[in-house]
């Protein structure tokens, strides 16, 4: 059993080191789950703010268990120092343009199949690209991987935005969201729906909004505003997020709510959380006083992820742990990935 497994969090996380030895603690459920996992487990897109904590999260539940699970993890690499933390941890890496059907069709069979590739950020400039990734990369792997359970990632961003004393959108809300974005991410549900019916294909497909953590994140954004002064604008008034390792823990174990035909299920926190209420706890937190802009809209991108925690359980990370860890991070000057989420965009442009 790997010495550093405890249930007990830190009050703070003082450095990159810790926080991916944080974010990579497997829980007794997951420990118990990867056991019914036969080898290989590939994780498609492992490249990007998710995969590779994901991986070695996978790694180190295999690794309590004694269980033989060998972990392969594809994407691009590109530009991103991804890689090499995942070699330095031992995890098979193939570099692998998902666009490439050539060379999806050499990656190598594996009876379940994590797929983390989207593109977003970057549409308004080259909007071609984005519904390219979002289709052709599904199309191609749904080919490939017929014969394998799937979970992939989808995004909140799938629904229109909904009312703030609704609860959030439910998953058989319709997809009619606004923008280039939001559609080719309908369209990367669809693609993945449409090979996976044809071909009988297991499949669950996770709508995610927002993973948070440290370097990156909803919280971050307003930690960081209220750190250095800056006005806190509530017009996008209410959000919800999940603790990016509790988001990773759920996306392996939903493996086993891959279906035919495929299930949707949303995948955040279980609480509407208020900009404002989370910019005044930051006051506090870092002692500074805030100053909030505008009037709170009366709708949001909202998600009501009732369904997945009814079947998985609510995630375990409270959300002012990771407020305090935040706060923290901001007052200490820990690095940022430089990737700012913008939550608050409202007409659908990324
Ligand atoms: N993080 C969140 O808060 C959030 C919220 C909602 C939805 N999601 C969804 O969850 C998934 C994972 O999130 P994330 O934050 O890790 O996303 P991300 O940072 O955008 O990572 C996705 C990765 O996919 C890889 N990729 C893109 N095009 C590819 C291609 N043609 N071939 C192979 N790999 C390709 C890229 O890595 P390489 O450069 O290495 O190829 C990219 O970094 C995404 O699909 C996203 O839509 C995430």
């Amino acid at each position: 059993m790997d010495s550093t497994l405890t249930l007990d969090l830190p009050t703070h996380i003082g450095s990159e080191a810790e926080l991916g030895e944080v974010m990579t603690r497997p829980s007794a459920k997951l420990i118990e789950f990867v056991k019914t996992l036969p080898s290989p487990l590939l994780i498609l897109g492992v490249g990007g703010k998710m995969g590779p904590s994901l991986a070695v999260l996978v790694q180190r539940a295999t690794a309590a268990t004694g269980h033989n699970l060998k972990i392969i993890a594809a994407s691009r690499f590109s530009g991103t120092p991804a890689r090499q933390w995942l070699d330095e941890r031992e995890i098979e890496t193939i570099a692998c343009d998902l666009l490439e059907r050539e060379a999806v069709r050499k990656l190598p069979d594996a009876p379940n199949v994590i797929y983390l590739v989207g593109l977003k950020f970057g549409t308004q400039q080259n909007p071609s690209l984005t519904w390219a990734v979002n289709t052709l990369a599904p199309s191609h792997v749904c080919e490939r991987f017929a014969n394998s359970r799937i979970v992939a990632l989808s995004t909140g961003n799938v629904y229109p935005f909904s009312s703030v004393q609704s609860g959030g959108s439910i998953e058989t809300d319709s997809l009619t969201p606004l923008g280039e974005y939001a559609n080719a991410a309908v369209a990367r549900e669809r693609l993945f729906e449409y090979h996976t019916r044809k071909n009988k294909t297991p499949l669950a497909l996770l709508r995610l909004n927002y993973a948070v953590e440290l370097r990156y994140g909803v919280l971050l954004e307003i930690a960081q505003k209220v750190w250095a002064n800056q006005p806190v604008d509530v017009t996008t008034g209410y959000f919800n997020c999940i603790w990016q390792a509790d988001a990773n823990e759920l996306i392996v174990r939903s493996l086993d709510l891959a279906a035919v035909p495929p299930a949707a299920f949303n995948m955040t926190g279980v609480e509407t959380l208020s900009v404002r209420k989370i910019a005044l706890r930051f006051g506090e937190l870092l002692g500074r006083s805030v100053s909030i802009v505008g009037q709170e809209a009366d709708s949001a991108l909202l998600s009501n992820t009732s369904r997945l925690s009814g079947l998985l359980g609510q995630p375990a990370t409270s959300l002012d742990t990771v407020c305090g860890w935040v706060a923290h991070w901001v007052k200490t000057g820990g690095s940022t990935l430089g990737k700012p989420t913008r939550f608050d965009v409202r007409d659908g442009k990324f």
